[in-house]
């Protein structure tokens, strides 16, 4: 005689199946999707994976697969995953605290005084990191209060473009304290990691952790302005940060290039799509001084006219003014203070590329609270 599996009995065989990172079982995590029994005892589950592409979906079939095969009755077993929606790693996330509310984000509470910038690339190589340090710099040597949150998973370059490569937060406790430098505080995605030459392949869920910790479990004080250098293109950590920190505003650093406009503006589509202000476009390697004529004769090494097409797009779009904030020439200097971690607003401050730079930042920080993480109630023409 045969018998017919019920859902009770597969359950309580997937009860035993742990996720091989969490090492807890997938009932309790929430990963069981669906759990269809045929008469004829034929069983297909369905699982939801943290993460898309996660490095354990083999793993996981296997084990469901040979644990529900164990259930008296079953016939045959099929496993089909999916992956969880944002929603649903932060029920996950909130599971794993131990119901505990999330840590707090003191700039994203609505009294918040602090500043926030989330500097932005189509793609990489454009001069992020580097505007990002030396705006910093100079707000800093305005007299504000200025903290840097170098979150960019792929480089983190802006320890060593501000000359504390080498340097390690203090840790207190739970508190991390962030490493001062030129009169600015610093903390790296790349400080957290246990080991400087770990390869850590940043997912989803540890993305938002990584920043979370950078800006809850990171003492700042009290900021007037915090920079965020994010991973070119807009991947998980621009869609964390939007969900974090709505108020931020961001900048989008592009090229000359015709080419480089189009993913620049989906960068900054993308901010808007999290409700994000885009306070406007800085065009960098915008023309090379020609060093026989002078700076009146500028040399176009990589096109002209991609600062402008963002602005223009991304104005249309919103339905506000995006403006071109600054065009930074190629400056040798620059790319060398970079390398040094002598930021070229300190060391030829006079330079046009260093004035573009000094100018910007103090036009971002001379801008009232007003429009800042206001919703203007638009929302962008999709893509
Ligand atoms: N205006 C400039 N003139 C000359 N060199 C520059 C200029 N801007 C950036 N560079 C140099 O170009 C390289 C790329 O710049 P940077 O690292 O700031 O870009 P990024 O967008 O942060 O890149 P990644 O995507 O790799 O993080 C660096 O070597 C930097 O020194
Ligand atoms: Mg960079
Ligand atoms: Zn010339």
């Amino acid at each position: 005689m045969t018998t017919t599996p019920t859902v009770e009995h597969v359950q309580a065989a997937l009860a035993r199946v742990n996720d091989p990172e969490i090492k807890r079982p997938i009932t309790e995590l929430g990963m069981v999707k669906s759990v269809d029994v045929q008469d004829d005892g034929r069983v297909a589950v369905e699982v939801y994976l943290t993460v898309a592409g996660c490095p354990m979906r083999d793993t996981i079939t296997r084990e469901v697969t040979s644990a529900v095969k164990g259930v008296e009755g079953v016939t045959e077993v099929s496993v089909s995953l999916d992956v969880m929606s944002e929603e649903q790693r932060k029920e996950l996330q909130q599971h794993l605290r131990g119901g505990q509310q999330a840590r707090e984000i003191p700039f994203a509470r609505s009294d918040s005084l602090t500043k926030v910038y989330a500097i932005a690339s189509g793609k990489g190589g454009v001069g992020k990191s580097s505007v990002t340090v030396n705006l910093a710099v100079s707000m800093a040597a305005q007299g504000l209060k200025v903290g840097v949150v170098d979150a960019d998973i792929y480089g983190h370059s802006v320890p060593a473009m501000l000359g504390v490569a080498d340097s390690r937060p203090t840790q207190v406790e739970d508190m991390i304290l962030p490493v001062p430098v030129h009169g600015l505080q610093v903390i790296s995605v790349g400080m957290l990691k246990p080991r400087r030459d770990q390869v850590v392949a940043w997912r989803g869920p540890m993305l938002d952790r990584a920043l979370v910790q950078m800006l809850s479990d990171v003492y700042w004080g009290d900021l007037d302005v915090l920079l965020l250098d994010l991973p070119p293109g807009t991947g998980d950590m621009a869609i964390s940060l939007g969900q974090h920190l709505v108020n931020s505003e961001v900048i989008v650093v592009t090229t000359p290039q015709q080419a480089a406009a189009e993913v620049a503006e989906r960068a900054g589509t993308m901010a808007s799509m999290m409700h994000q202000r885009v306070a406007g476009i800085i065009e960098n390697m915008s023309f090379l001084p020609c060093p026989h004529c002078g700076p009146e004769h500028r040399l176009e090494i990589f096109g002209s006219g991609g600062g402008d097409q963002v602005a223009h797009t991304l104005t249309e779009r919103f339905g506000y003014d995006v403006p071109v904030l600054a065009r930074v020439p190629i400056d040798e200097r620059l790319r060398a203070g970079g390398d040094t971690g002598e930021p070229l607003v300190l060391d030829d401050a006079d330079s046009p590329a260093a004035q573009a730079l000094r100018d910007t930042a103090s036009r971002l920080t001379s801008r009232g609270r007003g429009l800042a993480g206001m919703h203007l109630g638009l929302t962008p023409a999709g893509r």
